[in-house]
């Protein structure tokens, strides 16, 4: 693990020019535009027979939205240059809008995705309520565990997905081994060939902590929306590839003809988050690394779960495959249910919203907002107890941070 990585930093700043012609604006050009005009006839018989390439139809693409897609294949490839050269990426209107067209891009009826046994609560759901029913099923197993994954690839599986770390647990996959278990597996099946594509969202890590692509995945995709952003100004999701074919067809096609297309105001939102990824991330994660041992050492509070602690059972895995620990951590309040709620009500500092990543710092209590309509035994099984309270670190002074979260947590009866 670098403290520090040149390649990463110059490529969140640098800009994309998307002008052409005699005005050089500093930054990247916007362009609201729904479609775009051809000079002739012949220029626009060129672009409709892909004789040369351009801009048509908005839900076709938009140079703005292209030039964020390409600043995050820049950072997922930073400091490989020529991996650089193979990928390419697009960006989509939300994270689970690339999540679903990335799916739906590899499998179809009758097929299945083997995936990793905790997700993010929006991907189980798109697996449980339309996907399923539409005959795209899921294999779902321990992807960290040789045995288990011999079994589910025995099944034929069209794509591994996998989350690391996940939401909200922070599970973490090894990235490494099951790459290369996936290439021992095409090497030695009966028909050989390509690996099963390794498809990674990496939302929670974003590619300062972890690039999947240089570990051996074969897709990554993002929320947006999240770190990248960082401002929580703008939905958004992109999906980067090593494989232009798959980007340029099917994935192209879910985009165009499903049409979840971002705006290119959001794109340039985006354009300018990543630009300060690289010191934002620094600064979130160490706060959360301080945070994280000093909950640990509060009355208050029964278990912390931070990758950057010991004691976290993956703290050895990300330890390996991650830059940081990342800017998330959950812990548990020992006085359950009712002193979480006091928690959420008397934090100043700390926000209450259910997104993430953002530069400020934001806090939630899965028992009485997300998981509210879940029954308690349903919780406890998915690892939700009634005092877990999950945080998203922001850039705030940590002291300040610790003081708001040391009077949400002192119990004014005592
Ligand atoms: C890990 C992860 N992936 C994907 C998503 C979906 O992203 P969006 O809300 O931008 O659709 C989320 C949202 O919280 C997430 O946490």
């Amino acid at each position: 693990m670098s403290p520090t990585d040149p390649a990463f930093a110059t490529a969140c700043v640098r800009n994309r020019h998307t002008a052409k012609g005699p005005v050089h604006p500093h930054r990247e050009a916007i362009y609201p535009t729904s479609a775009f005009g051809y000079p002739d006839t012949a220029s626009a018989m060129a672009l409709f027979e892909d004789r040369e390439q351009g801009y048509v139809y908005g839900r076709w693409g938009n140079p703005t939205c292209d030039a964020a897609a390409e600043a995050i294949a820049d950072l997922e490839c930073a400091g490989a240059p020529e991996l650089r050269e193979q990928v390419g990426a697009r960006l989509f209107a939300s994270g689970m809008a690339a999540i679903a067209s990335a799916l739906l891009a590899f499998a179809g009826p009758g097929e299945r995705i083997l995936v990793q046994r905790q997700l993010y609560g929006g991907t189980d759901e798109l697996f449980r309520r339309w996907l399923e029913p539409r005959g795209i099923g899921r294999i779902s197993v321990d992807l960290n565990d040789p045995a288990a994954l011999a079994q589910a690839l025995a099944q034929k599986p069209v794509a591994v997905y996998v989350e690391t770390p996940s939401n909200p647990m922070l599970e973490c996959v090894d990235l490494p081994a099951l790459a290369s278990a996936l290439r021992a597996h095409a090497g030695g099946g009966a028909g050989g060939g390509r690996p099963i594509p390794l498809v990674v969202d990496n939302t929670f890590a974003t590619p300062w902590a972890q690039r999947p692509l240089q570990l051996g995945a074969d897709v990554v995709l993002h929320s947006t929306t999240k770190f990248l952003n960082g401002h929580g100004s703008a939905l958004g999701g992109c999906v980067v590839s090593r494989d232009r074919d798959w980007l340029n067809g099917p994935l192209f096609d879910q985009l165009k003809l499903l049409g979840a297309v971002p705006s290119p105001f959001d794109a340039w939102l985006l354009l300018g988050g990543i630009k300060t990824l690289d010191v934002r991330m620094e600064r979130q994660c160490a706060n959360a690394m301080v945070l994280a041992g000093w909950l640990s050492g509060h009355a208050a509070v029964s278990a912390v779960h931070y990758l950057g602690l010991d004691g976290h059972p993956f703290h050895q895995l990300a330890s390996r495959q991650m830059r940081g620990f990342g800017a998330m951590l959950s812990f548990e309040v020992a006085g359950g249910l009712e002193a979480g709620i006091r928690l959420m009500d008397q934090v100043r500092v700390c926000t209450l919203a259910t997104t993430l990543g953002t530069v400020d710092t934001l806090i939630q209590h899965p028992a009485s907002m997300t998981h509210a309509p879940v029954p308690a035994g349903e919780r406890a099984a998915a690892g939700i107890s009634d005092g877990l309270v999950r945080l998203s670190v922001g850039l705030e002074a940590v002291e300040d941070l610790q003081a708001d979260l040391d009077q949400g947590l002192s119990d004014p009866g005592r």
